[in-house]
């Protein structure tokens, strides 16, 4: 679904992508793991096409070369994305935050899927609350369900466990295998929490300083690896 090839990417003179690739198969969760400031996000914001990419490519769907596109034919293509630290308006009611995310279908449909209500109850309870009243995990919850609504072929989360209570996390999780079972979805996920990644990925790619480190399929992920580039 999304494969990158030998990116590079620069803040300035600094250099903090190196040579990076990425695959992630169609129809399962591929987590990027990493310690701070390895660039985890700075992967996830080129992808989005947030940061410019000094070289490389990112290929989504087989044929789509992303680096080339406009940032908004991001959500046209069926990528959705909920950025680290979830971005919800908090003025803005439930129901209004979720209509932001219907300005970019490519279909020009405006009603909310029905689905996010099933896969979020709570949202549904919630509609006309505003969205800075909710809690951390419940924000998060929005932040998915406002990624959802145009939806994609590709989901893409940043670190969506953070500061949040476990229960709401582990909906969160369970919420991503559904998707992924019943709508055929596939989701690159940025994920530190460990037994998280083990227990909702297929696959992992380590990052460390920039580069690409390891990868494998979940059962893989050794406890060498993890002393070696995830434990601090
Ligand atoms: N807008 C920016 N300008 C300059 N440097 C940045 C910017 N955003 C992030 N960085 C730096 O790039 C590196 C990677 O950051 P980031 O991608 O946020 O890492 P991660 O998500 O893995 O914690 C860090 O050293 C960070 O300080
Ligand atoms: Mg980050």
């Amino acid at each position: 679904m999304l494969k990158v090839d030998k990116l590079n990417q620069y803040y300035g003179e600094s250099h903090t992508l190196w040579d990076l690739d990425l695959e992630v198969p169609r129809g399962e969760c591929t987590c990027v793991m990493g310690r701070n400031g390895v660039g985890k996000t700075t992967l996830l914001k080129c992808v989005m096409g947030e940061v410019s990419v000094s070289n490389g490519s990112i290929l989504f769907a087989d044929d789509v070369e992303l680096t080339k596109r406009r940032i908004e034919d991001r959500s046209r293509l069926g990528i959705g994305y909920v950025p680290q630290g979830r971005q919800i308006f908090p003025l803005l009611t439930v129901e209004e935050n979720l209509r932001t995310g219907l300005a970019a279908r490519a279909d020009g449909k405006r009603t909310i899927p029905k689905r996010i209500f099933e896969l979020f109850p709570v949202l549904e309870e919630m509609r006309h609350r505003r969205g800075g009243d909710l809690s951390g995990g419940q924000q998060q919850q929005l932040a998915i369900g406002r990624a959802l609504v145009i939806e994609p072929r590709l989901l893409i989360l940043d670190e969506p466990g953070e500061g949040i209570q476990p229960n709401i996390v582990t909906q969160i999780g369970e919420v991503i295998r559904k998707l992924i079972r019943e709508d055929g979805l596939t989701v690159l996920l940025v994920e530190q929490k460990l037994p998280f990644a083990r227990k909702y990925a297929d696959r992992f790619v380590i990052m460390d300083r920039g580069r690409g480190v390891a990868k494998g399929s979940i059962g893989e992920l050794s406890d060498d690896l993890i002393k070696q580039h995830l434990t601090v």
